[in-house]
């Protein structure tokens, strides 16, 4: 299989639908490019799914870059995209722009951030004409939960669809090569996805899209509690609790290790 690129993610649109996940470690990304996902967000939903915390908003910038070289270590031909921490590019331009450039250092080949206001959009022209390609995110944005006053799904009413429309337009124009749509309601991801030539890539924004995620751990069943539009492909709990109560019983009535 041949390296996936930001050339060969743009050109699949409107001929393949990729399925797209994210991985915090090598071993997963190795597993996950073996199967032959296309691209690899190393996610700042670590910071729920790895780390134990509440939001993704904990996560630093040298937890991005450890896990994104460990991704980038175990992924041949996958494209890495390393997410972009909340706080490293929002405290100057500078800054944010050193950080991206060391998540390339480490192994990604792109990045994403969260937003389309002006300055966000600045940044990604920025970013993209330094030779950085960044994939968008707009919609629902977990790095915004406190303003938002919790989890809250977006676009719902005419007015705040025509701002995630124009939140889409504007990441374009500024340059990103892809936009992730998060829950959204899926006639405004197709409106979306119809009116952009770039690639979108929804989570729970229905199955017009180009592209998809699932979070790692909710599609191979280790988080037991998922989000509602999530589908399971595996029940890895109850196999690795299994595995690891085996384990123990054994070791506790010497049936292992053998002689
Ligand atoms: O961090 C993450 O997993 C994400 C997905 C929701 C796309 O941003």
């Amino acid at each position: 299989m041949k390296k996936w690129n930001v050339a060969s993610i743009r050109a699949a649109k409107g001929h393949v639908k990729l399925g797209c996940c994210t991985a915090y470690d090598a071993c997963f990304a190795r597993l996950a490019d073996e199967a032959g996902v296309p691209m690899i967000l190393v996610g700042d939903s670590m910071g729920n799914n790895v780390l134990g915390f509440e939001t993704t908003l904990p996560v630093r910038m040298e937890q991005t870059l450890s896990a994104t070289a460990a991704v980038a270590r175990g992924a041949k031909d996958a494209l890495v995209v390393a997410d972009l921490p909340f706080g490293s590019y929002q405290c100057g331009e500078d800054a944010a722009m050193a950080n991206a450039v060391e998540c390339l250092k480490a192994g990604a080949d792109a990045v994403k951030l969260e937003g389309a206001s002006e300055r966000v959009c600045a940044f990604i022209r920025r970013l993209t004409e330094a030779g950085i390609p960044v994939l968008a995110h707009v919609g629902m944005m977990p790095q915004s939960v406190n303003a938002y006053g919790g989890w809250k799904k977006q676009g719902k009413t005419r007015e705040e669809a025509d701002r995630v429309l124009a939140d889409a337009k504007a990441v374009e124009a500024a340059g990103a090569f892809a936009v992730t749509l998060e829950c959204i309601p899926s006639d405004l991801a197709a409106e979306i996805t119809a009116a952009l030539s770039i690639v979108t890539v929804g989570i729970g924004a229905g199955p017009v899209c180009d592209a998809q995620w699932l979070v790692m751990h909710d599609l191979l069943g280790l988080n037991e509690r998922v989000p509602p539009f999530v589908k399971k492909y595996a029940d890895l709990a109850s196999a690795v609790r299994g595995a690891f109560a085996a384990y123990v019983q054994e070791v506790a009535g010497g049936a292992f290790p053998s002689k």
